[in-house]
């Protein structure tokens, strides 16, 4: 007898293939592009000790960071936190994120193909950008009175 019951079909490991295959991308090349960035952070003078107050044991920050960057470049669903909150408090305004891009772009161009490092900068980008612009709405006293 064939079952009429709807079958449900995600569509997201067909997306996962084609965007793999467009950019050369896969787990493996984004675990070492987050463990090769994270030790540039952990070194660089500004963003270091930012980290180094707030993550006592760095294992798991790496594994949620590869879940993260799973989920934001190849559409696996991988990770299911909240980056926002986890900001909000942090001694950061957008020079610290434009030292944190610099440092991903170079790490992204060094452990991806080009295609792939650009589609992770771009996302990238935009993430940070909606981080600093969330971070300055819960601290209006930072912002500069226009009156
Ligand atoms: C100056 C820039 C940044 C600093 C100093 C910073 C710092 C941090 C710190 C200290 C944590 C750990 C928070 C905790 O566990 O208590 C964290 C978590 C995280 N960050 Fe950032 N970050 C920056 C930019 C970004 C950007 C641009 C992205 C994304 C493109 C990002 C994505 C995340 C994610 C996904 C988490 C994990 C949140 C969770 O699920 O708990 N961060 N960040």
């Amino acid at each position: 007898m064939t079952s009429t019951a709807p079958q449900i079909v995600s569509a997201r490991p067909r997306m996962t293939a084609e965007i793999m295959a467009r950019t050369g991308l896969d787990e493996a090349r984004l675990a070492r592009l987050v463990d090769g960035f994270y030790a540039k952070v952990r070194r660089d003078p500004v963003l270091g000790p930012i980290f180094e107050a707030r993550i006592a044991d760095w294992g798991p920050h790496l594994a949620r960071m590869k879940d993260f960057w799973s989920s934001v470049a190849l559409m696996t669903g991988r990770y299911h936190g909240a980056p926002v909150p986890a900001h909000l408090d942090l001694p950061v305004d957008w020079p610290e994120f434009e030292r944190w891009l610099a440092l991903f772009r170079e790490t992204a161009f060094e452990t991806c193909p080009p295609d792939g490092a650009r589609h992770l900068i771009e996302r990238a980008e935009r993430i940070a950008r909606s981080l600093n612009m969330a971070i300055r709405n819960a601290n209006p006293g930072q912002v500069p009175s226009l009156l």
